[in-house]
């Protein structure tokens, strides 16, 4: 019998699952168990997935009941969810009821948008559907691992891609008093960060060689960046959010300025960000301005910060999928399963992709 951790993925065919799956295949605990499609169960996951097929040259999508079953007779597993909001929510609701009943421990990283709420009623306000498991929120933290040592519950929503990348860069300038809590956020995303289905606004044509923001002081994940910012730091700080769509398949690059709380150098900033982080293993920071290609297809965020007496300016690139999706989502399980929370994740990136 395997000494690995059986892993489950939701979201089969969609980019964050590509990207769990490469991540799991890598993982010296997890063993892959199976990858839930709504679409395409029974099909290869290397026709889904091609440039994974040398990990797994036979695997098949499996369906709900297969995905349950398992769930149910493994004594422990980690189930990982890349399904859309709206879906998650009862998909993993039915999975862990089912759980409990049979007695089996699983811990769930929701990586949708479904758990991140404190309440049923604050998430339906702005995603306008009802939840699908409002009970279950209360089973639910919502943070960046860097901001929270152990989270109190026994799953936990990782926050989306932008506010991963906006919350490392702000949650230090709140909490070290350095800026006043008025934050001017600037980001730019890669298309992976708009799923798999291609649309209007994300099919390459549109986007290759452009640039444009969209959804402007309006984003929906505004109230989220908030609601975590303030967790983390106990600031209620308010964040003036401008998205933008960029050229580049993968990776963000956010900018976050502020009036400074009082005046400080540039490397006096820069060494209490460094000070922050410090026992951080995934957070760079240095004099370097922050490259998306530095970052793509790794763990890792750079982050840079500098002063000019009035105001201070924070600069950070993660890549989307990974840190902002799949990457911290195993980072959030391996503390979940009581490991080193660098378990797989160690690699650099690729550099000249
Ligand atoms: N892309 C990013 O950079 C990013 C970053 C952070 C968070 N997220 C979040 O992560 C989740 C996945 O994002 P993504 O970019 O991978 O999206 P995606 O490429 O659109 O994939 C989502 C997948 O979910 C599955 N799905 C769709 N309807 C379903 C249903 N009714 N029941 C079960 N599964 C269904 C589909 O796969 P099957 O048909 O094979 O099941 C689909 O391919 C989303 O909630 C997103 O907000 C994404």
């Amino acid at each position: 019998m395997s000494s690995h951790t059986p892993a489950i993925v939701l979201g089969g065919t969609g980019y964050v699952a590509g990207e769990l799956l490469r991540l799991i295949d890598a993982h010296p605990q997890l063993e892959l168990a199976a990858v839930l499609s709504d679409s395409q169960p029974g099909e290869p996951v290397a026709k889904a997935f091609p440039h994974l097929r040398s990990a797994y040259p036979e695997l098949k999508f499996s369906d709900l009941q297969d995905i349950e079953a398992r769930l149910c007779h493994a004594p422990v597993s980690a189930l990982f969810s890349a399904a859309p909001h709206g879906v998650s929510a009862a998909l993993v609701d039915r999975l862990l009821s089912a759980a409990q009943i049979a007695g089996t421990r699983v811990h769930c990283v929701d990586i949708s948008a479904d758990f991140r709420y404190s309440s049923a009623a604050a998430y339906e306000a702005i995603y306008h559907h009802a939840h699908g498991a409002p009970a279950r929120n209360r089973d639910f933290t919502c943070a960046v691992p860097e901001h929270l040592k152990h989270a109190p519950t026994p799953h936990v929503a990782h926050p989306g891609c932008f506010a991963t990348a906006a919350l490392l860069a702000s949650v230090p300038l709140l909490k070290l008093g350095l800026s006043e809590p008025t934050l001017f956020v600037s980001g730019i995303t890669g298309s992976t960060g708009s799923g798999r289905k291609p649309t209007d606004g994300t099919h390459h044509p549109q986007r290759h060689s452009d640039l444009y923001s969209y959804g402007a002081l309006a984003h929906r994940h505004t109230p989220e960046i908030t609601a975590c910012a303030r967790a983390a730091s106990g600031i209620k700080a308010q964040f003036n959010f401008v998205p933008h769509s960029g050229p580049f398949a993968r990776g963000i690059h956010i900018t976050v300025q502020a009036p400074l709380a009082a005046p400080v150098s540039s490397a006096a900033a820069l060494h209490d960000f460094a000070d922050f982080y410090k026992g951080c293993p995934f957070i760079q920071v240095s004099g370097n301005a922050p490259r998306v290609k530095d970052v793509a297809g790794s763990n890792y965020a750079h982050l840079s910060v500098v002063t000019n007496g009035r105001s201070i300016a924070v600069m950070c690139a993660i890549d989307n999928l990974t840190k902002g999706a799949a990457g911290g989502a195993v980072q959030w399980m391996n503390r979940l399963l009581g490991w080193d929370e660098t378990l797989g994740l160690r690699a650099p990136a690729a550099g000249w992709t």
